[in-house]
């Protein structure tokens, strides 16, 4: 295995070794120190209201049944069969009380217990030469939520996502909890994109100084109120916890005038001033920064934006998107895309909402196009033999002593945690790649098999297994 320790350097002073957008060394490694311990969202609770209710999502190469099972409780099962390891669940979602191995049959309950097993006397001698009882689907090693949103991660040892959040859970709620009947989610849409995919999560981080270059065309055919796209300065980005994001600069108002200017009917402002605290309405309306883009690390973005979605008219109208960058390899991505919106929004809010989130983003959105032309590029760009030789510069906003261009906003002028700049600067893009050190620097966690039956004793992330392994549930 290559010494990564120089890459690693590099990437901490802000200098990108060019080549790990596109190689298949780093991305095993990625494999196996960051996406096998971090938090991957999976599903939201809304796509699952029911019981029996079940979504098919993946974690890189794993399969995973996301089910409410009978008792209402939510789960998350590895979708592969006891037996022989046929993908028990094909489909992508539905509602089931229980789901048949196509392979030979053995079936399980939507809480993952085995419930049938054909000839189970004559092909294991019944109960007594091998007891269902106990047996399950492998559960996701650990499960937790956040505004309903359920994630996983392989790690039996991770910390809560309370913790992992940290402080970006206060501008988590600006998009995932704008009334305390909380939010509702479509989709995904889901496409592939010949792009690594931590581009993605940077651009989204904290990337204004895009905007005025890429997006030119869509801000020229007048799609937002705002005239100028170099507008994008005037806001700062932050970062706390494991996120960070941009914002925009607000003309000076109250709370109330900033939710208005970006399209918010007044019954959704009164249930967000309900909803959220002091300090988050402050951000808004006394220091008059509305949140935009953001990423949670690794591989979530999070989009809010307000462009005008009818013809003829100069009103303006709030969308919500939540994104996952599933790697595929190091060169292609699976991009899953949500439009988010807050489940007691009128109904023809949430049309509007729909329409202009479809338009600005998803496989078809006039954003979506400009940036993924980008990051293709430079992926391929990334692959060869010269990217090899060069650092990319992702230092601005630091002076070459490290220090800051732009000092960091204080609490009188910015009321949310973290750190947070006034105007362009990669000081997000850098946190972000900071953490992905930081993992792929650590020894991965040591896991064994896990067997049914208790025949075998498995090791599971230090836990010794001493009852039949995989018995989450019992009678
Ligand atoms: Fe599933 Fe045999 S592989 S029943
Ligand atoms: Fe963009």
């Amino acid at each position: 295995m290559t010494d990564h320790s120089a890459t690693f350097e590099a990437v901490r002073a802000g200098m990108i070794p060019a080549h790990i957008y596109n190689d298949k060394e780093i991305f095993e490694l990625e494999k196996g120190r960051l996406f096998s311990r971090s938090w991957q969202f999976v599903a939201h609770e809304s796509e699952i209201p029911d019981v029996g209710d079940y979504v098919v999502r993946r974690v890189l190469d794993d399969s995973f049944i996301v089910s409410r099972d009978s008792k209402g409780e939510v789960r998350a099962m590895f979708n592969m069969c006891l037996h022989r390891g046929m993908q028990v669940c094909r489909a992508e979602m539905g509602n089931a009380s229980h789901f048949r191995c196509p392979y030979h049959g053995w079936s399980y309950r939507n809480d993952g217990r085995i419930i049938g097993l054909p000839f189970h006397q004559e092909a294991y001698g019944g109960e007594e030469g091998f007891a269902k009882k106990g047996q399950t689907l492998l559960p996701a090693p650990s499960i937790d939520s956040y505004n309903g949103l359920i994630f996983i991660s392989l790690d039996p040892n991770a910390e809560s996502l309370k913790d992992y959040l940290g402080d970006f859970a206060f501008y988590l709620d600006y998009y995932t909890k704008q009334s305390k009947g909380g939010l509702e989610m479509r989709g995904p849409q889901r496409w592939r994109i010949k792009a690594n995919w931590k581009i993605g999560a940077e651009n989204f981080a904290g990337d204004m100084y895009h905007t005025p270059q890429t997006h030119t065309s869509v801000v020229e055919i007048g799609l937002f109120r705002e005239p100028k796209a170099e507008k994008r300065k005037d806001g700062n980005t932050y970062w706390a916890g494991n996120g960070g994001g941009t914002t925009y600069k607000l003309p000076p108002g109250s709370f109330e005038d900033s939710m208005r200017y970006v399209g918010y009917p007044d019954e959704m402002i009164e249930r967000m001033k309900e909803t959220w605290s002091p300090e988050q309405l402050k951000v808004i309306g006394e220091n008059g920064f509305m949140v935009s883009a953001a990423s949670i690390f690794p591989n979530i973005s999070l989009v809010h934006n307000w462009p005008k979605v009818e013809e003829h008219s100069d009103e303006v109208l709030p969308f919500l998107t939540l994104r996952q960058w599933q790697p595929i390899s190091e060169n292609e991505t699976e991009v899953l895309s949500w439009f988010v919106v807050d489940k007691d929004a009128p109904e023809e809010f949430k049309a509007l909402s729909y329409k202009a989130y479809l338009m600005c983003f998803g496989s078809t959105g006039m954003f979506e196009q400009d940036d993924v032309e980008n990051w293709v590029s430079l992926t391929n760009t990334a692959a060869g033999s010269m990217a090899r030789r060069l650092h990319l510069n992702s230092r601005m906003g630091m002076k070459i002593d490290g220090s800051p261009v732009v000092p960091a906003l204080g609490p009188d002028e910015f009321a949310g945690p973290g750190e947070a700049h006034v105007g362009y600067g990669e000081y997000n893009q850098r946190h972000l790649l900071e953490r992905w050190v930081d993992y792929l620097e650590r020894e991965p966690n040591e896991v064994d098999a896990v067997s049914i039956g208790g025949l075998v004793r498995g090791n599971v992330g230090g836990t010794t297994c001493d009852s039949p392994c995989g018995d989450a549930t019992t009678e």
